[in-house]
């Protein structure tokens, strides 16, 4: 049957069905196998303009304008990205080499990144925006967030967040990435342009706040402070908490009532605890390990204490220079203990919750019309046929691009 009041938002009022899908994951345990993934074997769906109109059994499938025959293959919701860099200058290959010859990744490499940012104009700041996307959308990806942080004056972090803003309506102001270098010697006047005179500018064109929690960033008090004075001006929080070392951001992030503590490799058995007592989300970051040789996140740890878990690239340019979600998923799977459908379900769903978003990161009836076909049989292979490109085709918003 189909849900004609969930069609409302439809502009042109035509309808396509995409039928023989062997495998499609619409992450609503109502349908299909009833599993968190809500897996539907021999499926069709129903677009009607931008969202989803239908979805089920290809047997059932409703009458619809037109037609389109995804191959016997499977499906899935597009990829929620919900942690990226993507407004920087030039790349951190010297530090990749020396990390790779022994060094360790420390957070003062942002530093590298800010001056080329800033040395940047706004073309190449955007021409480099867009060829990411580019790359992430490819690999299956339809909606991403992405953050500030590589400018570090209030004029550089405002042009970082307005150009970001004409891509995603994700978007998150990360002055607080590290101290700037220009206030080396003072970092509580950092914070206190950080929570005036840069939030102001900031606040209209983000979505949400985000301080970077570790030593060699910012500490718990000043963690708090940032994001209290963004809540203040409408951002939601969340943090890059517990990535490098033992710390205070998941707590924080947890009281706070944060989206999504991001990082997670260093965690407590309270931290594990207060994650799991609350509505934030553990974003989870493997690119980020794979590429500094450091330890992997516990994701059963986490699964098995009931915490929602996310899954998502981290792309930039320092420490995790990936775009491609599919990568992350073998990650999580080879490596952080989740089974090819929870890691599939966290690139997904997961990424949405990250991102408080229930129109996306799922195929069911009211959602936007984002899909990612692959040239597999299921989305078991995203793990199982690491490397290769298995994304075939991706609708957006109702629209194959
Ligand atoms: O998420 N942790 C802080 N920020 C980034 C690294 C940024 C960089 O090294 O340029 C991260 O890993
Ligand atoms: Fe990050």
């Amino acid at each position: 049957s189909t849900s004609p009041s969930s069609t409302s938002g439809s502009k042109t009022g035509s309808t396509t069905l995409i039928t023989n899908i062997a495998s499609l994951v619409t992450n609503d345990s109502s349908l299909g196998d009833r599993s968190p993934l809500g897996l539907i074997q021999d499926a069709a769906v129903v677009i009607d303009g931008d969202r989803i109109a239908w979805t089920g059994d290809s047997r059932k499938a409703p009458a619809t304008d037109n037609r389109v025959d995804a191959g016997g293959r499977a499906v899935i919701p597009g990829f929620v990205d919900s942690h990226s860099h993507l407004v920087f200058a030039g790349d951190r290959t010297q530090e990749f080499n020396a990390r790779m010859s022994g060094r360790a990744y420390s957070a003062g490499g942002i530093r590298t990144t800010v001056a080329a940012t800033r040395a940047a104009s706004d073309e190449e700041l955007e021409r480099n925006l867009t060829h990411y996307l580019a790359e992430a959308l490819r690999q299956g990806t339809t909606t991403f967030e992405t953050k500030s942080g590589y400018g570090l004056t209030v004029e550089d972090e405002a042009r970082a967040l307005r150009i970001a803003s004409a891509h995603t309506d994700e978007v998150t102001f990360l002055g607080a990435h590290i101290v700037s270098p220009d206030y080396a010697d003072d970092p509580a006047a950092y914070v206190a342009l950080v929570t005036g005179e840069m939030l102001d500018a900031c606040a209209p064109y983000a979505r949400w706040i985000d301080v970077f929690c570790e030593k060699g960033a910012f500490d718990g008090d000043q963690a708090r402070a940032i994001l209290t004075a963004g809540r203040a001006k409408g951002l939601h929080p969340r943090i890059h908490a517990n990535q490098l070392s033992y710390g205070p951001g998941v707590q924080l992030a947890v009281e706070l009532d944060a989206a999504s503590a991001d990082h997670c490799t260093h965690l407590t058995d309270a931290d594990v605890d207060a994650l799991a007592s609350g509505a934030t989300v553990a974003t989870l970051l493997p690119g980020a390990e794979f590429s500094t040789r450091a330890a992997w996140p516990d994701a059963r740890r986490l699964l098995d204490a009931g915490v929602t878990v996310a899954l998502s690239t981290d792309c930039n340019p320092g420490s995790s220079f990936t775009s491609s979600v599919p990568f992350c998923i073998a990650l999580a799977v080879r490596d952080m203990g989740m089974t090819p459908d929870e890691a599939l379900w966290s690139a997904t769903a997961g990424g949405a919750a990250a991102l408080r978003r229930t129109d996306i990161g799922r195929v069911a009836p009211g959602a936007y019309a984002d899909l990612t076909f692959l040239n597999a049989p299921s989305h078991v292979h995203l793990a199982y046929r690491p490397g290769v490109p298995l994304v075939r085709e991706v609708w957006r918003r109702g629209v194959r691009v």
